[in-house]
């Protein structure tokens, strides 16, 4: 495996090559690192999955340059997911959607529905117009990390999770630390209303005033399989407790107007929302990395961004 620390026009070149040729690249979108591979191509899906040690059952979610190559992924788009598409692409949003017979049951876990998505990274949109070039039709990519861990906003957490399970030929673009810090929302469109499925930085309000349809009530539970469906997800090694009683060598993360403790380590202090999305898979990480057994987190009130830092928190912190 090589890090493309340079990501040139060339390195981008070679590196849509290495995906049309079956291997697996990971690089950087605007929430996480993805680790890639050609959407179209069996055994390179498969070994992707082996990688990140994750369930067949779980689908991925298939990333795309421009609105134009959905429909060779999706059928019958409706009204309102079109609404969506035009106003949040590229960003941070995956669309469910009825598939077509190119989105076959290794991406979908068998399931009649294909998450699409087009990423605004730089990186991430001039890698999947390569590709398209040389005739590739999508990149499946979920995040760069082990099944159920925490997900990859940097390239050493990439290294980290998947670096040693990487063949000699699959790489790891680097795009540096990822501005979202959080995956994108995920919202079903396969019904006559939007539900949204996993909360991201597109929000709640952001869908329903682009929409102009009401969100469906089953939104945010697990109305079809598993949208980080699990209960516990996003887990470091050390326990996630909520709230913030940490005592002497436990972990804190919390807004920057929240106190430490005193002997307890202060893991992350983001002065906003936005900082907090950014820093929180960071902040996990380095508590693994000091080998805490504990981390307190005290979660962000409010809508919005906030609402989607919730629920990864509350998973990260469930137990099973
Ligand atoms: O921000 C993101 O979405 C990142 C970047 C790399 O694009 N990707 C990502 O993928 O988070 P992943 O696989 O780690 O999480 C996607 C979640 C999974 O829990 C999966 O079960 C769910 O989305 N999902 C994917 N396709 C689905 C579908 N067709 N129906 C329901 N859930 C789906
Ligand atoms: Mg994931």
């Amino acid at each position: 495996m090589h890090i493309i620390a340079n990501c040139t026009h060339t390195e981008l070149k070679k590196a849509a090559r290495a995906l049309k040729d079956g291997n697996l690249v990971a690089f950087p979108t605007e929430t996480v690192y993805g680790l890639g591979a050609d959407a179209t191509n069996k055994r390179a899906v498969a070994r992707m999955y082996s990688v990140k040690n994750r369930p067949t059952s779980h689908p991925v979610i298939v990333h795309v340059s421009s609105f134009n190559k959905l429909q060779n992924w999706a059928l019958d788009v409706p009204e309102y997911a079109i609404k969506l598409g035009r106003n949040f692409w590229p960003g941070p949003m995956t669309l469910v959607l009825k598939r077509t017979n190119l989105a076959g049951d290794f991406l979908t876990g068998g399931q009649s529905n294909v998450g699409v998505r087009i990423p605004s990274h730089p990186i991430a949109l001039r890698l999947l117009t390569l590709f398209e070039d040389l005739g590739g039709l999508g990149v499946a990519a979920p995040s760069a990390n082990k099944f159920g861990g925490v997900s990859a906003t940097n390239v050493d957490a990439v290294n980290e999770e998947v670096g040693l399970q990487l063949n000699r030929e699959d790489l790891i673009l680097d795009g540096g630390q990822c501005e979202g810090g959080i995956e994108s929302t995920i919202i079903d469109c396969t019904t006559s209303n939007p539900a949204i499925l996993r909360p991201g930085a597109i929000t709640y309000e952001m869908v329903t005033n682009c929409t102009g349809v009401l969100i469906s009530e089953h939104s945010m539970k697990k109305s079809i399989r598993a949208p980080g469906g699990l209960e516990k997800h996003y887990s470091p090694n050390a326990k996630v407790i909520i709230g913030s009683n940490a005592g002497i060598d436990d972990g804190l993360i919390a807004m920057s107007t929240v106190l430490t403790p005193s002997g307890a380590i202060r893991l992350a202090a983001p002065k906003n929302i936005e900082e907090f999305a950014r820093s929180f898979y960071n902040a996990l990480r380095k508590a693994d990395q000091l080998g805490l057994s504990k981390i307190f987190v005290v979660s962000p009130g409010g809508e919005g961004l906030a609402n989607a830092i919730r629920d990864r928190i509350n998973k990260a912190a469930a137990d099973g």
